[in-house]
């Protein structure tokens, strides 16, 4: 898989990519790149974002700068990009990541991932140059470089061999082996900690129990909490 991050900070990302699966993964043929933004500006002085019209606080990301960015990087027409390969733009009004949206990201064989910064990316940017806009959860970031780590890291772990150990990956919270539930809990030593003891069926080498209280570990906290005060 090739990604490829532009944002307005490449540097950030340099203890990003030295993170074990990232290495794995790049050692694996896997490409992550960092474009700045900037350095392909068409404007005067590094400049890439400029008032929004109608007035407001803030400052926001030019289309034309993202679309000089895409041009540099791709040599190919930005407005046909999304027709070659994925282009996400990150930015908190956008659909919500979650796992069968990074299980879709890491099937792609080629992902763009756009970091806004200030008030975001000019709206031109989410309807022409990006095929998707994605938040990381409803509330607001500086800007879209932890929330493009938090996708890379996804999806990253998602690559075979990534993890260095796969069943990890196949038995975790949400995939399809646990029914999309969240995964259950685990337990190491010490056994006995300030009273508070491992479940025995644990102990007991019985695998086919030991699964199936897994199992309802898990679906036990798929279920929805009850309402506050309600009886049982
Ligand atoms: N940029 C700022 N806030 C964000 C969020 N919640 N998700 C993605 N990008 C963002």
């Amino acid at each position: 898989m090739n990604i490829d991050v532009f944002t307005l900070f490449p540097a950030w990302f340099d203890w990003f990519k030295s993170q074990r699966h990232v290495t794995n993964a790049l050692e694996l043929g896997h490409e992550l790149s960092f474009v700045d933004l900037r350095a392909s500006t068409p404007l005067k002085a590094g400049q890439v974002d400029d008032t929004p019209y109608g007035g407001g606080a803030g400052m926001v990301i030019r289309v034309d700068v993202v679309e000089a960015a895409l041009r540099a990087r791709y040599d190919v027409e930005p407005l046909e990009l999304c027709g070659q390969r994925r282009v996400v733009a990150l930015a908190p009004g956008g659909r919500q990541f979650d796992e069968p949206l990074a299980q879709e990201l890491a099937a792609e064989p080629a992902l763009t991932l756009l970091c806004g910064r200030y008030e975001g990316f000019d709206e031109r940017v989410h309807d022409h140059l990006a095929s998707d806009v994605v938040s990381i959860g409803p509330y607001v970031l500086s800007g879209g470089e932890l929330a493009a780590m938090v996708v890379c890291d996804a999806v990253i772990r998602k690559l075979p061999g990534a993890l260095g150990h796969e069943e990890s990956a196949l038995e975790e919270s949400f995939s399809d082996a646990l029914e999309g539930a969240p995964e259950y809990p685990h337990y190491t030593r010490p056994f006995d900690w300030h009273g508070h003891t491992v479940p025995e069926v644990l102990l007991s080498g019985d695998h086919a129990r030991v699964r199936e209280w897994r199992r309802e570990r898990s679906r036990e906290r798929a279920r929805p909490d009850p309402p506050a005060g309600a009886a049982g």
